[in-house]
């Protein structure tokens, strides 16, 4: 029987595979389109992620937000998730073994949105997608293909919010899945401000 949103959902929920189910307040599975050309991966929810059950939803989440509609990509364009469903305590970072046991529903959420593009936000989640133990600045930017979709690792954007310098790093990555949604014909060319009529005589 094929997967459905309402029983992926479910199972989320009830899921205790690891110690992480008995500690978090929700499963923090997702927000965006439920199905979409773009898929963000992030690492796992933080404090207020776990109280409103969505993912970036914090100050990480509002700088992408920002970036992401300066891209002119609303929110309906594109689906996020993360590595891990529930809140790790103090924000640490999900251990190996937590994101084994997260790994099937992942699994799932990404045949579910059928990305044609993933974006991997930050070393943790390019470690845990990936295998790679390279440091993220060096694999930034650097596109693979992999089960019949575009990968690109980049910044996380909490990353970003103490190292301002590199916000143009993350801009331009941006840009460039843009580029890609493009190229695949999932995105529109936005238009060029300075071929657009002033309005004025
Ligand atoms: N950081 C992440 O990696 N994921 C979230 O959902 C929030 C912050």
């Amino acid at each position: 029987m094929p997967d459905s949103w309402e029983s992926f959902l479910a199972d989320c929920d009830a899921c205790r595979r690891c110690p992480l189910g008995s500690t978090r307040r929700n499963a923090v599975v997702c927000r965006g389109a439920w199905k979409a050309p773009l898929m963000f991966i992030g690492e796992g929810p933080g404090a207020e992620e776990d109280a409103r059950g969505k993912p970036f939803v914090g100050q990480a989440g509002r700088l992408l937000d920002l970036l992401l509609e300066a891209q002119g990509f609303p929110e309906s364009a594109y689906h996020i998730g993360n590595v891990v469903k529930c809140r790790p305590p103090e924000n640490r970072v999900p251990t190996e073994e937590e994101a084994a046991a997260c790994r099937p529903l992942l699994a799932r959420q990404i045949l579910l949105v059928r990305p044609k593009v993933v974006v991997l936000l930050g070393a943790t989640a390019h470690r845990y997608i990936t295998g790679s133990k390279e440091p993220i600045s060096k694999v930034r930017g650097q596109w693979t293909e992999k089960n019949g979709y575009h990968m690109l690792p980049t910044f996380h954007p909490a990353y970003i919010l103490r190292n301002d310098r590199d916000r143009i790093v993350l801009w331009k990555d941006l840009l460039s899945v843009r580029a890609k949604l493009e190229e695949l014909g999932f995105a529109a060319p936005l238009p060029d401000p300075a071929a657009m009529p002033s309005g004025r005589g």
